[in-house]
């Protein structure tokens, strides 16, 4: 069985992070989002896997390399212009064998994809798409099917109050190869707003895998933040030690300042009157120094926090240090190897870091 898993997004919605680092290699919990992803595919006995790619590629072929570290095979196949959700996968026919799973690369969910195949065999459709119920559906696609699991119709981004369904394209397809030759070469080509629909239009069968699986779509600050705090809490099972975990954890043990959950890289530094937690996640070499705060807030590797700075419901990208004193608004995203001056005060929601970082 193949997989592909869609890494070539631009990840717009979590600049100023993604002029670092692509969206797939983001970090949950200390490791790169696409790593985890590679690990559920590898449980599900998946052994070969195609990364369409196009944005900053050179960071995910460094990091998996031809997959042999993790006992796969990887492909790349590099887009010099972006060609869409289904473009990209006609892109790679040539390297398809059978029936595939296709991913979005930025999708976190607990969905187990060996019942999704057996799903998909017993119904013998065209395609299979994992739907999740959420509550509010207008920032999704919407999935219309029928009581036998045959979708209907697909509604892209509803505008609010217009959704008809809760139910939404969860971002994990299982398809046959016959989904490629009704894709268009050459061209940018959205899976969702023109392969899908296509294919109902034509009589083909799409049926829909709906479970209560944890299911998030990273792609947004508000969003990175609440998967890290579901992880910590296991309500998103990861295999964490719960309260305090990470290989950094034994220096924190007993101390006085931290509120649990935390998770804490190797070789963080954490200031005897300090603040942490909870919901804060550390990565390697953080240091945050005398009678700091730092609550439910995601720290990439190396980032220096000065004595008596706040944080909170922050992201900070790897390298970046913030002053002493200074004070960073709740919900505020900072890029890589950012200084953030002693004494600064950030709004709320700030975004700071420039591209090419
Ligand atoms: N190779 C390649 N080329 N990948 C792409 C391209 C491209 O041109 N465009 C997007 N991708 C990848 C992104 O990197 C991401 O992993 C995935 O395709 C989906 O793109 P997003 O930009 O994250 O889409 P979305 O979140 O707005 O909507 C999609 O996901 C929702 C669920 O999270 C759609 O599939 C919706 O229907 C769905 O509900
Ligand atoms: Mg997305």
């Amino acid at each position: 069985m193949q997989a592909i898993v869609l890494v070539g997004g631009e990840g717009t919605r979590l600049r100023p992070l993604t002029y670092g680092t692509p969206k797939p290699m983001v970090p949950i919990v200390n490791v790169p989002f696409l790593a985890r992803t590679i690990e559920r595919l590898y449980d599900a006995g998946i052994r070969d896997v195609i990364f369409p790619a196009g944005y900053m590629p050179e960071a995910i072929v460094e990091y998996f390399g031809d997959g042999s570290r993790f006992d796969m095979r990887i492909t790349y196949v590099i887009e010099e212009t972006p060609l869409g959700t289904a473009g990209a996968l006609k892109n790679v026919a040539h390297h398809i064998t059978g029936a595939f799973f296709v991913l979005n690369g930025d999708v976190l969910t607990s969905l187990d994809l060996r019942a999704m195949l057996a799903y998909h065999r017993a119904k013998g459709g065209l395609g299979t798409l994992h739907l999740i119920e959420v509550e509010d559906p207008s920032a999704f696609g919407c999935v219309v099917h029928d009581a036998d699991g045959r979708i209907a119709s697909f509604v892209e981004t509803p505008p609010r109050g217009q959704e008809p369904t809760n139910a939404i394209n969860a971002g994990t397809y299982l398809l046959e190869p016959a989904v490629l030759e009704a894709i268009p070469a050459g061209r940018n080509v959205s899976i969702e707003r023109e392969t899908f629909p296509a294919l109902l239009a034509d009589g083909r069968r799409l049926y829909a895998y709906t479970t209560q699986d944890y299911w998030i779509d990273l792609g947004r600050p508000e969003h990175y933040l609440a998967a890290h705090r579901d992880v910590l809490s296991g309500a998103m099972p990861l295999a964490l030690e719960p309260g305090l975990s990470g290989a950094g954890a034994a220096a924190l043990r007993g101390h006085p300042g931290v509120t649990l959950p935390v998770h804490a890289g190797e070789d963080v530094r954490v200031d005897a009157s300090a603040k942490i937690g909870p919901n804060v996640v550390l990565g390697r070499g953080c240091s945050i120094g005398p009678r700091a705060t730092v609550r439910d807030s995601v720290l990439w590797e190396r980032v220096e926090v000065g004595a008596e700075a706040s944080l909170d419901e922050a992201i900070v990208a790897s390298g970046t240090s913030i002053g002493a004193r200074a004070q960073v608004g709740r919900g505020s995203v900072i890029g890589h190897d950012v200084r953030v001056p002693a004494g600064a005060v950030l709004e709320p929601g700030s975004r700071v870091g420039a591209a090419g970082r």
